[in-house]
């Protein structure tokens, strides 16, 4: 009798749920309301943002370094690597609760550093920490953020990503200002030595400086949402914003004319810096835009404790190759070593194809940042429950009870280059 009873209320379930109506929960809870309809996955937040952001921005966020080959690379890998499940496997205590640098988080997927946010979001950089921190999943602060790292540290950010030039003094000041600060990880993003070549946006007038201009104007104007709610409302209520987070101290306003210089030569910074940040940073230390194994193996010498295998969201070289398309090498590389990923995840498939392939840990970057200018916080709560949902539902499907029975069994073989 109770055997029937739970057969029955099983199909009823899954009835249900073919139709819509009964979701399956992520360990990230989805929110609802008005200002979620149509928001469904994470793709659909690129449309929403591109309707409210005035286009220079949207341009800014979505696009890529001059052809694009990298950034449209990142979802092809993914687009190309097919899953092989297994079935009749009991999933129904599945968990994708994530142990990372000795925390314990909600879901394997972190919000990804991403500069000057808080153009595109109202204090951007809170509500993407805010929210990170109330759905317990890892935000990292980025260097070219206009909020203060202490107060970021407040809403609950505990990663921090600097970009350093090769100069001693700079690098120890910075470190020390994190370290003083509170956070546990931090970052060091080693993809950009010289700033990318990005023609969208020498074609949509944004720069950095930020040049008032006629044009800048108007596009503001046609899209009052964000100019009312964003940017006229950072200006009265906060000033002018300034590159905050640079440097030990802060940094220039958006306007100042001498940004470029102000940030130093980063061209110069080598594997001896890394040591050097290595020596002087008691937390965990991951370094961000590798894609060589060779350079695995020299960041697992160095003794770091992570790597985010990244090619910047394709925003830095053009042509440089899909992450997930080098992870299985760099995993072998990088033993003892949190493998890391971003670029192009949108899917909880994505996510477990990077697991599968042998990531600890994914990032997401463009939709939490649209998700953040539409709805602030909350938007980006929504979001990454979506993402968490949709983890849920996969691991069921493919009859993984936990992230760490996914291996290289559950990848198509023909579709990857497994080493
Ligand atoms: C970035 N990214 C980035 N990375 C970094 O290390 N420091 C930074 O300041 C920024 N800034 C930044 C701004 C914006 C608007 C975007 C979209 C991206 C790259 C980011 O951390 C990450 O590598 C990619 O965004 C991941 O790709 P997806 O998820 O956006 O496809």
């Amino acid at each position: 009798m109770a055997a029937t009873t739970t057969i029955e209320d099983a199909r009823a379930q899954s009835s249900a749920g073919a139709l819509g109506a009964a979701p399956v929960a992520g360990a990230v809870p989805v929110q609802t309301g008005k200002d979620t309809r149509g928001l469904l996955s994470l793709n659909d937040f690129d449309r929403a943002g591109r309707r409210f952001l005035p286009r220079m921005l949207y341009g800014f966020v979505a696009g890529g370094a001059e052809t694009e080959a990298a950034l449209r690379g990142n979802q092809a890998s993914f687009g190309s690597c097919s899953l092989v499940p297994r079935v009749l496997v009991d999933t129904s205590g599945r968990s994708q609760a994530t142990t990372l640098f000795g925390h314990r988080y909600a879901a394997p997927f972190g919000i990804a550093p991403m500069g000057v946010t808080a153009l595109c979001a109202y204090r951007g950089d809170l509500a993407l920490a805010q929210a990170a921190a109330a759905v317990n999943i890892p935000m990292v602060l980025s260097a070219s953020s206009l909020i203060p790292l202490e107060q970021v540290w407040q809403a609950g950010a505990r990663w921090f990503q600097a970009y350093l030039p090769g100069d001693l003094p700079r690098i120890a000041a910075l470190v020390d200002r994190v370290a003083d600060a509170g956070f546990e990880t931090l970052v060091l993003t080693v993809d950009i030595p010289v700033p990318a070549n990005r023609e969208n946006n020498v074609r949509n007038g944004f720069s950095v400086p930020l040049e008032p201009t006629f044009r800048l104007a108007w596009d503001g104007i046609t899209h009052p949402s964000w100019l009312f709610g964003t940017a006229l409302r950072t200006v009265l209520r906060h000033g002018m914003p300034h590159f905050e987070n640079m440097d030990a101290g802060r940094g220039p306003p958006i306007l100042a004319r001498d940004v470029v210089r102000a940030v130093g030569p980063r061209d110069r910074l080598t594997w001896e810096h890394l040591a050097a940040i290595r020596r002087r940073w008691r937390g965990s230390l991951v370094v961000k835009g590798i894609l060589s194994s060779s350079d695995a193996a020299l960041a697992r010498n160095a003794g770091v404790d992570g790597i985010i295998v990244s090619n910047h969201g394709g925003r830095q070289l053009d042509y440089a190759i899909s992450p997930l398309r080098v992870l299985p090498a760099i995993v072998e590389q990088a033993k003892g070593v949190a493998v890391m990923i971003d670029g192009g995840v949108r899917r909880g498939t994505d996510v477990l194809k990077a697991l599968a392939l042998g990531a600890e840990f994914v990032f997401v970057g463009r939709p939490f940042l649209f998700a953040a200018a539409i709805g602030g916080d909350t938007l980006v709560r929504h979001a990454a429950g979506l993402l968490s949902q949709e983890i849920d539902r996969d691991m069921a499907l493919m009859g993984v009870p936990d992230l760490a029975s996914l291996a290289s069994q559950h990848i198509a073989s023909s579709t990857v280059s497994l080493s």
